[in-house]
């Protein structure tokens, strides 16, 4: 698919790269198949390590020091200790909670100072991978057997629940379950293992954890100091346990040394994480859905709803700390959105996209054998994109405005308690926007960081903005209490709602927990909140159809673009399980007649500095360690002090905190983002622009040492220098 315009771009390559014929390196690798599929090719590129120092399940391997890291986020561990690093974003949301406007972390910073004052991050925990096993003959086997598609899942739940249970045996430490690889056309069983007390060790303060906040956001050149430590705690026999004070620091199998050389242009880099999802597969039907509705609905909402929010925040420090993760987790995806469909406009990603499957139909078309197998498959992914589209568009309105707001989830949630005793599993819609997963928080977790002015304008400004986008045949219920009871006044009606629902604060919602069981059906925000959910769920089953339609085309789809590029390494899309992505480190060139070098230094952090911008404030004693050029043993060799750095690792959401190893094996890095260039890396991976952006070790041992005072904790880390 070299077209003319990718082949100016590949000369460019070739005088940036200067290294002649070595190519970019695209894929997220399942650990187990490296020896087969990577070996050969990694130790061309100069890594020293063999499959087994990577993946063995006999023997400690690097896999034994990454970690899943608080659902969403990637973690290793660099200690005898057990202390673990992963970035500040992965962080944010247990530092917040571990904050008050008193004693604010993530404003200040923290270091604990000896091991008492590592702080008991509640609800968080780390889950280490045992093995990886294909079980895709079993999975198969059993599936074929079953006709009727409703059953499909049953089936598979069953096989699952057997061949886990079998792998696991009477160890009560493991847990397992069968993940679906190439759209269900393979199956592999992960075995993990999770440990739950883990306590906060210490983080910079925001303005070097989030320097640059969400202006730098997903931007190349990049300053960010985006690290956390954490310390894995276990009972004396080394075993997963509930916090307790005589818990003791977890003796890991395996942590990783620690490399003080640096990176140079063209060295091999490798990365081993968790990637969320990606769509490498999306065909062009897709990539038109996602950016004329999934990503445009949510640039639309979120735009208004953050204005509201941000105004909010710099007007008050209790509104900011109650926000902050709130915040950022909306603005970050608000700004990939964004950056995504402006980058498959860029880089033609429908138009390349149409042309492959221009590709595969014509392959498809030679041999009846073909036809009679994979004919169907793209009409069939097709008509479902197609045939869904109105549904969708309502849908993703639904869940980002109508369920952004807070009152009434917080209704749909707590409004059960109140009305006669708590339920298991009573639907609820889509959960809050962000931050931990809303229907497992207590009351007072949730009010903590809920303030009802703020909510107030947000719900009236997203209740009038669902009117005008969704069409009115589409509107829950309470619109029409709108009209007949407040004259169509949506401001009105919220503030009505907001004096009288029980569910504006904890104090109103114990009260009507405590007193008669009130009848719920005259709160207005229980009512509003139900009758969201119950239109939500009604669009979620009425796309079912167009769901197992599409994923019946996307697995023929796949299987015969499998079968096509029969012969050639072929990587899984991300599914949060263990990968590994293997490049080097390079620069880039943006545009024409601009090349961005592959590191940032302290250097840049000043000439960012901008003392009336919050995201660009710079702390007095960083300054004054500039200023000295006290770097010690973290400086460059030229003596400035490196920040971030550029590799090509193929990466996505969830790799975040992620370890980047030089190719000893040595840590260099944590991977922390990617870059404005290559917003659509998601879908097509682009060997010129798409860029891993990475904080450098040097910085986050500096940061910890210098500046944070906590230099204690490198006694217990091994470091190469
Ligand atoms: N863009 C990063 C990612 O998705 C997250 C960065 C978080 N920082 C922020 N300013 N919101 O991996």
């Amino acid at each position: 698919m070299l077209n003319i315009r990718k082949a100016g771009l590949l000369f460019l390559a070739a005088i940036i790269l200067s290294v002649g014929t070595i190519r970019a390196d695209e894929g997220m690798w399942m650990l187990p198949l490296i020896q087969k599929l990577n070996s050969k090719k990694m130790t061309e590129m100069g890594f020293k390590l063999s499959a087994k120092d990577i993946y063995d399940i006999n023997n400690s391997s690097l896999k034994d020091a990454v970690l899943h890291f608080g659902g969403g986020c990637t973690a290793e561990i660099i200690s005898k200790d057990a202390l673990v690093l992963t970035n500040h974003h992965c962080g944010f949301g247990t530092i917040q909670k571990l904050s008050t406007v008193d004693h604010d972390y993530l404003q200040n910073g923290y270091w604990a100072m000896n091991r008492d004052q590592e702080l008991p991050a509640k609800g968080l925990s780390v889950i280490f991978l045992d093995r990886i096993e294909d079980v895709t003959k079993a999975v198969t086997e059993a599936m074929a057997a079953v006709t009727d598609p409703k059953a499909k899942d049953e089936a598979l739940t069953k096989i699952s629940d057997q061949l886990t249970a079998k792998a696991i045996g009477d160890n009560k430490f493991l847990r397992g379950r069968v993940v679906s690889f190439f759209g269900d056309n393979q199956y592999y069983m992960v075995i993990t293992k999770t440990y739950n007390d883990i306590r906060f060790v210490g983080a910079p303060p925001a303005s070097i954890g989030k320097f640059g906040g969400e202006a730098d956001n997903w931007m190349w050149p990049r300053h960010t100091g985006d690290f956390s430590m954490f310390r894995i705690y276990a009972d004396k026999d080394n075993n997963p346990a509930e916090y307790s004070k005589d818990n003791v620091a977890y003796k890991p199998k395996k942590f990783l040394t620690i490399s003080l050389k640096g990176v140079n242009q063209n060295d091999p880099a490798m990365i081993i994480g968790y990637p969320g999802r990606t769509n490498r597969f999306m065909t062009s039907y897709e990539v038109k859905e996602t950016s004329e509705i999934t990503n445009a609905v949510t640039v639309l909402v979120r735009n208004v709803r953050q204005n509201i929010i941000w105004a909010d925040m710099d007007a008050d420090p209790k509104v900011r700390l109650q926000y902050a993760s709130k915040y950022a987790n909306s603005a970050n995806s608000y700004k990939k959105s964004l950056g995504m469909n402006e980058t498959f406009a860029k880089l033609k990603v429908y138009e390349r996209r149409a042309a492959e499957e221009k590709i595969f139909s014509e392959w498809v078309a030679a041999d009846p054998a073909r036809v009679a197998k994979y004919g169907k498959a793209l009409d069939d992914v097709k008509s479902a994109i197609e045939g869904r589209a109105k549904l969708l568009q309502i849908s993703r309105y639904y869940m980002e405005a109508l369920s952004s707001i807070e009152l009434t989830t917080a209704a749909t949630r707590f409004g059960p308690q109140v009305e006669r005793a708590p339920r298991e599993g009573r639907g609820g819609g889509p959960g809050g926007a962000g931050g931990r997963p809303f229907m497992m928080m207590s009351p007072a977790d949730y009010y903590k960081d809920y303030n009802v002015t703020t909510d107030i304008k947000v719900a009236k400004a997203l209740i009038k903005l669902f009117r005008e986008k969704v069409p009115a045949s589409d509107l829950p219920e309470f619109y029409k209490t709108i009209d007949a009871n407040y004259q169509g006044n949506v401001d009105a009606y919220v503030d009505a709602m907001f004096a009288q629902s029980v569910f504006t604060s904890e104090e109103k919602l114990k009260a009507a927990q405590a007193g008669d069981k009130k009848a719920m059906e005259s709160d207005l925000a229980y009512v509003a909140g139900r009758n969201i959910s119950t239109a939500f769920m009604k669009y979620n089953r009425d796309l079912e159809q167009y769901r197992t339609q599409y994923a019946n085309g996307q697995k023929l789809y796949i299987a015969g673009m499998l079968e096509m590029k029969a012969g050639q390494a072929i990587y899984p899309d991300a599914n949060s399980t263990m990968r590994l992505t293997y490049g080097r480190v390079l620069n880039y060139s943006p545009k024409d007649g601009v090349i961005y070098d592959f590191v940032t230094t302290l250097d840049g952090v000043m000439q960012k500095e901008d003392p009336k911008n919050y995201e660009f404030e710079v702390p007095s004693k960083l300054k004054e360690l500039y200023n000295a050029k006290d770097y010690g043993q973290y400086a460059m060799k030229d003596g400035r002090m490196p920040v971030d750095f550029l590799t090509n690792n193929d990466i996505t959401g969830g790799n975040s905190g992620s370890p980047v190893l030089n190719g000893k094996g040595e840590l260099i890095g944590t991977a922390f983002d990617g870059n404005w260039e290559s917003m659509s890396s998601d879908i097509i991976f682009e060997p010129l622009l798409q860029r891993t952006i990475s904080l450098d070790i040097r910085y986050t041992l500096f940061i910890m040492d210098k500046f944070g005072g906590a230099g204690y904790l490198l006694n217990e880390m091994k470091i190469s220098k």
